[in-house]
């Protein structure tokens, strides 16, 4: 099969047609009213940490690397014996930070933090494909489906366009870049492997870019998920079709959908929060800090370490906050091991439903 090239950016023709113009309205609103919910958490590392884990399962998994929440949470506390696949999961979500701290510092996402975030993901520095062979294929076939472009310097210069294309300011609606740059990438497909998920960390870096969202919060992959088919013929038919208008439009309605879905999200932990907070000053009044209840909320599984590294108590008074909290249901303590961590149940389920 012949190799496909993809035409430079800016695409010649008219894409924002009526259908997709309507469409980013409603996914603009969506995502403006994420960006504005999420501001009442307290502590905005609280979010961060909990969908980016939440998001690197799910990217992964389109990967089919496939792990659960509690491998997910345990792995991400430094608990030994983690599976491959948490690992990989993990090396996602540190991949992501990674490129958001980049992006938030430099007000740019270049090419050279790309390949920074898939080496990062894959863990090799292996870079951007320099030798001819690689060919996406239909899983169930084997059949090939596409053949991105194979010469080192094709694959270079198209980067490089894209990297205008990304940083320089242009008419079209953000998110509708986003959906071309999503389909772009994929299409240059630069690297051996990890393109599908260095992508869609891109997607939520662009939106960070230009000012869409202040956070790392909106993330595609549960969407994509329930939507995998449509996600991969979708791609193929902008190439054999030119259906670029119906890709963005399922681009667009993941936004939308995945903003609606992640607002409940996080007014379901605020509320949490609140009860919480509520609880412990009214049962707890000795041990409650505003500082306590932000650590129980940081990640589903918490250790003595946090407390006393965090409030500056001693072991003996961290384990007993903990154990009061278990006595009130509020925290439940499994032992892994030598160690003893406290779940927080209620947020625990929260995020592997995600609402
Ligand atoms: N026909 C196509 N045209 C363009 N891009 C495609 C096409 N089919 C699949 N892709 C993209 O290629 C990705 C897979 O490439 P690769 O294996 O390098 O990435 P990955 O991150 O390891 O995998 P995955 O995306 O499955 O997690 C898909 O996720 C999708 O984004
Ligand atoms: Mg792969």
């Amino acid at each position: 099969m012949t190799e496909f090239i993809p035409k430079n950016l800016p695409i010649p023709q008219t894409i924002e047609t009526i259908k997709v113009l309507k469409k980013t309205i409603s996914a603009n609103r969506a995502l403006a009213k994420l960006n504005g919910v999420a501001k009442i958490i307290p502590n905005q590392a609280i979010l961060i940490n909990s969908l980016v884990l939440q998001e690197a399962k799910d990217s992964s998994e389109i990967e089919n690397i496939i792990t659960t929440h509690d491998e997910l949470y345990r792995a991400s506390i430094d608990i030994s014996n983690i599976t491959n696949e948490a690992k990989e999961v993990q090396n996602y979500s540190f991949a992501l930070l990674k490129g958001f701290d980049l992006v938030k510092e430099n007000h740019l996402l270049l090419k050279k933090y790309i390949v920074k975030i898939q080496e990062e993901l894959e863990q090799n520095g292996a870079g951007v494909r320099c030798q001819s062979g690689t060919n996406l294929k239909n899983a169930q076939t084997g059949e090939v489906v596409f053949t991105p472009p194979q010469n080192y310097e094709t694959i270079q210069n198209l980067l490089d366009n894209l990297e205008k294309f990304i940083n320089e300011p242009n008419d079209n609606d953000p998110l509708v870049n986003m959906a071309i740059i999503h389909y772009q990438f994929e299409s240059i497909h630069p690297f051996y492997d990890g393109n599908g998920r260095t992508g869609r960390i891109i997607n939520i870096l662009y939106l960070i870019l230009k000012g869409l969202l202040d956070i790392p919060i909106l993330y595609l992959s549960r969407y994509i998920i329930k939507n995998k088919n449509d996600y991969y013929r979708l791609l193929q038919e902008v190439r054999t079709k030119d259906a670029l208008e119906e890709w963005i439009l399922y681009m667009l309605d993941g936004v939308e959908q995945t903003s609606i879905e992640t607002i409940n999200l996080v007014e379901g932990i605020n509320n949490l929060m609140e009860k919480t907070t509520d609880e412990v000053k009214e049962k707890l009044p000795k041990i409650y800090s505003k500082d306590l209840i932000e650590i129980l909320f940081m990640h589903p599984y918490t250790k003595i370490d946090f407390l006393v590294d965090k409030l500056g108590i001693t072991r003996q008074t961290a384990s007993k906050y903990l154990k009061e909290l278990e006595h009130l249901e509020i925290m439940k303590s499994i032992q892994i091991k030598n160690s003893k961590y406290f779940i927080n149940s209620q947020l625990f389920a929260m995020l592997q439903k995600g609402i």
